[in-house]
């Protein structure tokens, strides 16, 4: 009896310590600590955003004087956050929830705002080298990313997902053992899919890996929550379906990076996240390109 006991304490004890291992290894890592920083500016500015209504914007528009022009960066492969519309889209052929907001964030502080176009893992590089001013692509703050660039505060919460094709016999992270698995090439989902230890082909676009899951090649693609929804509605009738495992797969924050020590434009950034979280302008545009991605 006893020894039943000890050996049920110690088993709990190692869950819970290899939860924790787990919830730190995979994913952002970042879930408190940018929150934390931010928190005060967020507090006190929303509760200047409450007293007026524009009270962020232009706040973020005197104390940026010089911010007329922003270069936005961004990678128009992953909806519903970017992507491009043959129909024209919120900043020229590019639409998405974060095209919105930067064509809003541009118009609050009265700055040209223009679209550079260009693979995910040349984002940070191009940011560094001042070939563009922010990068805003669903990019989740990290703490290796943090290294080379500054974020703003969270603008947008999400995590990995497992899409397979149903009745593929993965109902959690760890039944990912032994299938063949995809990613996309320097997204978080390939970060996690490594700490558990798994071997993986990585592509390049989101819709390659779908169609490997698709042709029974691949048996699971790890990728971001609300793009694995937008693959899974417009493949209806591929039997497409997601998994999620919330203790494997930490939450992930997006938000949009700046060159190290650029304060002032990460001000303005973070005013308008700041004011547009608080209005509920990135809530509508989330659930607007959602319901867009269904139809
Ligand atoms: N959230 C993931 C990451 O930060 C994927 C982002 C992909 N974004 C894109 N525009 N392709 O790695």
């Amino acid at each position: 009896m006893k020894v039943m006991k000890m050996m049920k304490k110690a088993t709990a004890l190692f869950l819970t310590v290899g939860m924790i291992i787990s919830l730190a290894a995979c994913g952002s890592s970042a879930s408190s600590q940018p929150a934390e920083s931010t928190d005060k500016t967020a507090d006190a500015q929303a509760a200047d955003a409450g007293t007026t209504t524009s009270a962020a914007a232009s706040t973020a528009a005197e104390t940026s004087a010089a911010i007329d022009k922003i270069v936005f960066g961004t990678n128009a492969e992953f909806p519903p956050f970017e992507f491009i519309s043959s129909t024209g889209g919120a900043i020229g052929e590019f639409d998405g929830i974060d095209m919105a907001i930067a064509k809003q964030i541009g118009e609050d502080l009265g700055a040209e705002v223009s679209i550079n176009n260009m693979e995910f893992d040349s984002l940070l590089i191009a940011l560094q080298n001042g070939q563009i001013d922010a990068v805003i692509a669903g990019m989740t703050i990290t703490d290796e990313r943090k290294e080379s660039v500054d974020f703003t505060m969270p603008y947008y919460n999400a995590t990995q997902v497992m899409i397979i094709k149903e009745g593929t016999e993965i109902q959690k992270a760890a039944d990912m053992e032994g299938k063949n698995i995809a990613v996309i090439q320097g997204y978080t989902g390939e970060t996690c899919v490594k700490d558990l230890g798994f071997d993986y082909v990585s592509f390049k676009k989101g819709p390659d890996a779908i169609m490997d899951l698709i042709n029974g090649k691949s048996d699971v693609v790890v990728i971001d929550s609300a793009t694995a929804q937008k693959y899974v509605n417009d493949n209806a009738g591929q039997n497409l379906v997601i998994v999620e495992d919330n203790e494997k797969f930490a939450s992930e924050e997006y938000g949009i990076a700046v060159k190290k020590g650029n304060t002032a434009l990460l001000n303005a950034l973070n005013a308008e996240i700041e004011k547009m979280t608080a209005d509920g302008t990135i809530a509508n545009l989330a659930d607007q390109y959602a319901v867009a991605a269904e139809e």
